[in-house]
């Protein structure tokens, strides 16, 4: 099984970015990071931090992408949980070898310079779950990153 070092980010589905930003930063509380559209998933993501926790906003660029369909079909929400692997090729691997179906071949690009892998949700108890190589984590600093 893929080795986990914590949880990256905590992702919701949200119609309405600034919207959204408002509520987590001026109603909860939450520390405003980057904004940043990622072209290949189809989506402007926001981040914000609470503590070393992040989350993350994600409007959909596209009706058609795959949030602009979770959109459609479920409304505003959760949308997945990211957990931290050392190394995401390993990681997909180790996913594949437990039966797990990867939503892609081979890792992809993620924010600000990740890798990712998602894993299927009808395998991981209906919920979505990316594993994110490269993340800013307490556990990227380099004296840890030699463990991969
Ligand atoms: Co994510």
């Amino acid at each position: 099984m893929p080795t986990l070092l914590g949880v990256d980010h905590i992702a919701i589905a949200v119609e309405d970015l600034d919207q959204a930003t408002d509520l987590w930063q001026q109603a909860l509380g939450a520390r405003l990071g980057p904004r940043e559209t990622v072209e290949s998933q189809g989506v402007e993501l926001q981040m914000l931090y609470a503590g070393e926790t992040r989350v993350e906003l994600l409007r959909p660029l596209s009706p058609e992408s795959p949030v602009g369909r979770f959109l459609t079909k479920r409304g505003p929400g959760l949308h997945h949980l990211a957990l931290a692997v050392p190394e995401c090729g390993d990681a997909l691997e180790q996913a594949r070898d437990a039966g797990l179906r990867t939503l892609s071949e081979e890792p992809v690009p993620g924010a600000h310079g990740t890798r990712v892998v998602f894993l299927h949700p009808g395998d991981t108890g209906g919920v979505l779950t990316e594993l994110v190589e490269g993340g800013e984590g307490p556990w990227s600093s380099p004296q840890q990153e030699t463990k991969a």
